[in-house]
């Protein structure tokens, strides 16, 4: 009696395992056990999107961040940290290199950064959605409130990224300064939801104090969630930040989520994230043929690509995003699948 094999085919049944049963089949995985979920993954991928993957452009247009996220290389206390803001125009050249290129889907992803006021995001957001009506508009500014988050919808959004981090209350303590809590993150993510935004959540893989009690914990709140997205990665040490030291997520651990979120929620918009891509040469690939299906390389000017360090030895900051694309779509086309020019919308 193989135990992990019958979690995974009843969690492709009935979509649900108990918290005990996460933990199990976490704790028992093994290469075996990973192939068995990979390739019951792919068949769901396949039967909800094909041999399509979607891209997009992400515009990191502000690394100012009123946070002090211990993991983060750009949190507030890094004085280390070259800060930078793009201006609106650079943003819109951003959105039309990109579409030049490709991209249907704009991601604007920036630190909480007070000067991006509200009417001034409003008219960036308002701007990209005259000129481009044919794209998805994707925000990832953080915590804000379900009044802000109603305007930018109203002003042309689409979608919002906002990742849980972990969704035990203790462990996020581990991982934030005490005026974040994971109570008003998950409100703002059921906020989002609520306003129409299609929704993405998501954690980092083997943060420090992680075991697979909280890995449990965060598979059943997405479950409840039930968002449109979900984008993890592993845990990559910054070496200005508290934990410098500590040890980062793995490969093999990573790819075993993607597999059982595949499996979980299915019609998943699922990133093979550039986090992965950095601690493992075919991370990308690897995450694709695990289930993933969205890729989301760098719009933002070169210059400024190296500051915007999430995490140390991130990839691709010295590419132009043409070269991104290309090198992608090859890397794609590699392992069997296909890069498309499409808004990569949740299937219905
Ligand atoms: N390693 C990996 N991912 C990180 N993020 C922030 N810092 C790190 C790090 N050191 C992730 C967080 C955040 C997203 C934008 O990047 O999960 O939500
Ligand atoms: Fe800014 Fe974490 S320090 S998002």
């Amino acid at each position: 009696m193989d135990k992990p094999k019958q979690f995974i085919d009843k969690l492709e049944e009935t979509s649900h395992l108990a918290k005990e049963e996460w933990i199990a089949l976490i704790e028992n995985r093994n290469e075996t056990v990973a192939e068995y979920l990979f390739e019951k993954a792919r068949k769901w991928q396949h039967k909800f999107y094909g041999n399509h993957v979607y891209t997009r452009g992400l515009i990191e247009f502000s690394n100012y961040c009123k946070n002090d996220c211990y993991y983060c290389g750009i949190r507030r206390s890094n004085q280390n940290a070259d800060r930078y803001r793009l201006t609106s125009e650079q943003i819109l050249e951003c959105c039309q290199l990109g579409y030049g290129l490709g991209f249907r889907t704009f991601v604007l992803q920036g630190g909480e950064d007070g000067w991006f006021a509200q009417e001034r995001l409003e008219e960036i957001v308002h701007a990209i959605r005259e000129r481009y009506p044919d794209c998805a508009i994707t925000l990832s500014l953080g915590e804000r409130s379900k009044e802000s988050y109603r305007r930018l919808f109203e002003a042309g959004a689409d979608r919002y990224l906002l990742r849980h981090e972990t969704a035990d209350e203790e462990h996020y303590r581990q991982l934030h300064p005490p005026e974040l809590s994971a109570v008003q993150r998950k409100q703002c993510l059921w906020d989002l939801k609520e306003i129409g935004y299609q929704t993405g959540t998501g954690f980092m893989v083997g943060s420090p104090g992680q075991t697979a009690v909280q890995l449990a914990e965060d598979l059943m709140f997405i479950r409840r969630l039930e968002p449109h997205m979900v984008g993890i990665g592993p845990f990559v040490p910054h070496h200005d930040t508290p934990f410098a030291a500590e040890k980062g997520g793995t490969v093999e651990l990573t790819l075993f989520l993607i597999g059982l979120l595949r499996i979980m929620l299915p019609k998943l918009l699922l990133p093979a994230t550039t986090a992965l891509g950095t601690i493992d040469a075919r991370g990308r690939e690897r995450g694709i043929l695990a289930g993933a299906n969205v890729v989301m390389p760098n719009l933002s000017p070169t210059d400024v690509r190296k500051k915007y360090e999430l995490y140390d030895n991130k990839i691709c900051t010295g590419d132009e995003a043409a070269e991104c694309r290309t090198c992608l779509s090859r890397r794609m086309e590699g392992i069997g699948y296909q890069l498309v020019v499409d808004r990569g919308d949740f299937c219905q």
